[in-house]
This record gives C-alpha cells, structure tokens and sequence, in this order.
C-alpha cells in the first residue's frame, strides 16, 4: 500500500533530494495541469490532437487491418480529449467493441460513465477507476476479445528511462500475442520550444510544481515556505531528458509536524520533481522490440513533434 507520507519523506531524506511527480495531481494540481494543457506553449496536448481529429480514420483502418475483433483500453484516459475522435469513428463504422477507460480518479470515471455515452450513442463503455495495471488485468478478466491499449499524453516520458522498459514488459505480460497498444511521445526539436512548455510566461507550470510544497504543508502538516524556492527546468538535447527541479533559495529547515521530522536545505540545494523525456524517431521501433513489442507504424502531427506509435504484442 502506498503512502503519501512515506513517499514524500523518503524524497526529502534522500540525497539529492526528490518529490514523487504523481502527486501533483490533487484538486488544484489538476486544475493547474488543465491550465498547462491550453497554455500557448505547451505544444503537446494540440499536437496530439491534431494527430486524433485529423487521422481517426487512418488509425482504426490500422487497428481493423491487425485484428478484426477488440476492446479499447485506456490507461489515463482523464476527459478522452483525444481518444474520442477514434471511439466515434469506431461506432460511425458500426465496429461492436467495449471501450474500457481506466483512470486513477473516481471522479473521471464517473464523469465518463454519464457523458460519454450521450457524446458518442452507440458507445459502449465500462469505465475503471484503479491503478493502470491491475485494471488492464480485469480488463482481460472481462473481455475474451483482443485488447487495443492506449497510452497517450506522453505519460510514458514522465517514467525515469530505466524504469521505462519495466512498465512495457508488465503491460506486455498482461496482454496476449496480436493485441496492440498506441503510445503517445513526445520527440526532440528546438530544445527553446521544449524548455518553453515546461516554463510558461504565465507560470503556470511553476505553480503546478509549487503546489506539491502546498501539499505537503496541508497534508503532513508542515511548513515550506513556498517564496524560498524557485521553480527551475532544464533540458538535455543528447539525451531529450526535461527534468524539473525546485531550488532552495536560501539555508532553511522545514518542519514536517505529522511525522516530527525535520529536513534542512542548502542554499541553491535542488529538489528533483520530475522528467518529462524527449525520444527521437529512431529509438521507438527500437523501444518495442526490446520490450517484446513488433513496431507497426508511427501517427505524426503535420510539425513531426509528437508521435502516436501503434506496437504489435509479438507472438
Ligand atoms: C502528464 N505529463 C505528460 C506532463 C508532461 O509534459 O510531462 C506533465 C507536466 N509537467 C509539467 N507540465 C506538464
């Protein structure tokens, strides 16, 4: 069983200190991160977009050419923002299938429960509200047809490198030979439009990185004090690594009261939040094959920023 309080202080004893990136997402987190999303210069949601709203016909002529019977599963699947171009084509070609959303919010599944249905008649849906793998298992427990999964929003570069590789093999241990899974990356370009997503003019995406401390001071009962850190993100073009850190500006001790623990920061001492990692075109096929995967094709935005890849489960 994971614990916030556990997480947070092991991070925060560790050297260099590090803060887990899946718990941005509180309610304000998730308000910020929407925000993110429609900011001028995060490029990734509108390229990922375009790729669903303009080839959803191209897409599931793919998906129908490697298996004439599926059920959709998507990991993530928060609004289906993008997805939903694919579901309606799927259900415009009267294509029986179960689209199988899994979310770790409650709260989303509920919501998809009740509209998308009415967005999309004819849809038929089971939403799942756990976390991504166990749900992906009763998916199967469910369903005799072959699985479609979709891992969009470039999720998948919020996983540091070396633990890449381990979460593919674990979706590919749960899927059989033939099924597909589509997963969105970002790619290298001009490292100044990278840097630039990850800080936006209008600071957004420093708030949404703040907003952990704000967390933490809530949760744990402690007290960081919020205008003694700096949001700094930095981009590495040999390896496409964006890692967010946050700065302490100053010697300062932070008080952890639920746990009575107390943790000290060195002046210009940086705190890991997270990485949002760049991939380029030549390690996707590559990335499949050594996790057992068989590269079919890669969907591209009209700039060749971001790409959908759709992988085969090798037999
Ligand atoms: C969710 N994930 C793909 C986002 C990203 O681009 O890495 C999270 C994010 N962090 C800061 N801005 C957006």
């Amino acid at each position: 069983m994971e614990s916030f309080s556990d997480d947070i202080l092991q991070g925060l004893r560790s050297t260099p200190k590090y803060l887990p990136p899946k718990y941005f997402y509180d309610e304000a987190g998730d308000r910020l991160f929407q925000q993110i999303m429609h900011s001028p210069e995060y490029y990734l949601t509108r390229c990922e977009y375009e790729i669903f709203s303009r080839k959803a016909p191209e897409i599931a002529d793919l998906l129908q050419v490697n298996l004439s019977d599926f059920d959709l599963v998507e990991l993530g699947a928060g609004n289906c923002y993008k997805s939903r171009f694919l579901l309606a084509e799927l259900v415009r070609r009267r294509f029986p299938f179960t689209f199988y959303p899994v979310d770790i919010s409650s709260n989303v599944i509920r919501q998809l429960n009740q509209t998308l249905p009415v967005e999309i008649p004819g849809l038929q849906l089971h939403g799942l509200n756990g976390e991504y793998l166990r749900m992906l298992e009763r998916a199967q427990a469910l369903s005799d047809r072959p699985k479609v999964v979709l891992f969009l929003g470039a999720n998948i570069g919020n996983l540091p490198k070396d633990k890449t590789g381990e979460f593919l093999q674990k979706i590919h241990s749960v899927l059989n030979p033939g099924d597909l899974v589509c997963i969105g990356f970002d790619l290298k370009k001009d490292p100044d439009v990278i840097l630039a997503a990850y800080n936006d003019a209008a600071g957004l995406t420093r708030e949404f990185n703040l907003n952990l401390l704000r967390r933490i001071n809530r949760e744990l009962d402690a007290d960081f004090d919020l205008a003694g850190f700096k949001h700094f993100p930095v981009y590495d073009p040999v390896n496409g690594a964006c890692r967010s850190y946050l700065i302490s500006l100053r010697q300062q001790q932070v008080h952890l009261k639920s746990s009575g623990e107390h943790i000290a920061f060195e002046p210009f001492e940086p705190v890991f939040m997270e990485v949002s990692q760049k991939y380029a075109t030549e390690e996707i096929p590559m990335m499949a094959q050594s996790n057992g995967f068989q590269s079919l094709t890669i969907f591209y935005d009209d700039r060749n920023w971001f790409g959908d890849a759709v992988w085969r489960v090798e037999k």
